[in-house]
């Protein structure tokens, strides 16, 4: 009796199970020759795609890659850059103020930083020469936006230091550096300009990259594009980073800096034609970049 029991009792077991799993597997039935889910997949924005094209020309000529903060010290931004208080060189940066900070220390005032040449001074500060390095970062000015201007960009800083730096060193990796970016038959050439921390210092062309320097609608006809700034290192400079690193003694090292907008660059390279399109987050845009 018991067994009889028992093995009815199992065969209604079965057969409840049997039918829930067969509702389930009918419940969740795959078409496996269906085709498969497409997932969209990220690609890196073409603004860090020409940043780190820019980086990685100077990182084969030997550079290392450094960084800094976004909120800077007036000191760093421009105290230690050789701009003195109040110098009328300041205004031509557009600086945006943090509230309450004006009537601070230089050492204490923070801003948003208009350049990442305050990372000069910060890595003298923390490594003795010889020094080589890039220096990729945000920047931020109060600019009115149009076609060419953001309030919000990039650029990449370069600074070298060692015994006996010379300005044929600066020409030689500047043309080198451009040619590896735009192409080896670019060619460039150095006007004098001005930069507090740079003496002597000079902007840099190259012949254009859409005529081949014949002249054209997009360099004026004159066959030549305005790119960086650059110039030796002012003395004054190494005297700021010498009060944490003596062996910043402008008697016995040299070196050379510069600075290059990376928006600008990738419109060259892209032909694109408004700042704006970068930051609009349009698919439409952004997809030509996959
Ligand atoms: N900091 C400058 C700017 O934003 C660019 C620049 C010019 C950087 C000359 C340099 C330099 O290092 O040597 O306008």
């Amino acid at each position: 009796m018991k067994a009889r029991a028992e093995a009815a009792i199992e065969d209604a077991h079965n057969k409840i199970h049997a039918s829930s799993a067969d509702a389930l597997l009918a419940a969740e039935r795959l078409d496996i020759t269906l085709p498969g889910i497409q997932r969209p997949i990220g690609v890196k924005h073409p603004v860090l795609r020409v940043m780190d094209e820019i980086v990685a020309v100077f990182k084969a000529m030997g550079y290392s890659v450094g960084e800094g903060p976004e909120v800077e010290t007036d000191y760093y931004n421009f105290e230690s850059l050789n701009f003195p208080p109040n110098h009328p060189a300041r205004d031509t940066q557009d600086t945006l103020l943090i509230a309450g900070q004006e009537h601070k220390p230089s050492r204490d005032r923070l801003l948003l930083r208009t350049h990442t040449s305050p990372v000069q001074i910060r890595t003298m500060e923390k490594q003795p020469p010889p020094l080589r390095i890039v220096i990729p970062g945000k920047v931020h000015r109060n600019d009115a936006t149009d076609a060419t201007h953001s309030p919000i960009f990039h650029q990449v800083e370069g600074l070298c230091v060692d015994t006996n730096i010379t300005f044929s060193d600066l020409k030689g990796t500047l043309d080198h550096g451009m040619k590896a970016l735009f192409g080896s038959a670019v060619k460039t050439r150095f006007f004098p300009s001005f930069f507090p921390f740079t003496e002597p210092s000079a902007d840099v062309q190259i012949s254009c990259i859409f005529c081949g320097g014949k002249g054209c609608r997009k360099c004026k006809n004159s066959g030549w594009i305005e790119l960086l700034g650059c110039g030796m290192v002012d003395p004054a400079v190494f005297a700021f980073a010498a009060e944490k690193q003596p062996a910043y003694d402008p008697k016995k090292i040299s070196g050379f800096a510069f600075g290059m907008g990376v928006e600008r660059i990738a419109m060259m390279k892209y032909g694109v034609s408004e700042i704006g399109q970068f930051y609009a987050g349009d698919m439409r845009f952004l997809d030509q970049f996959v």
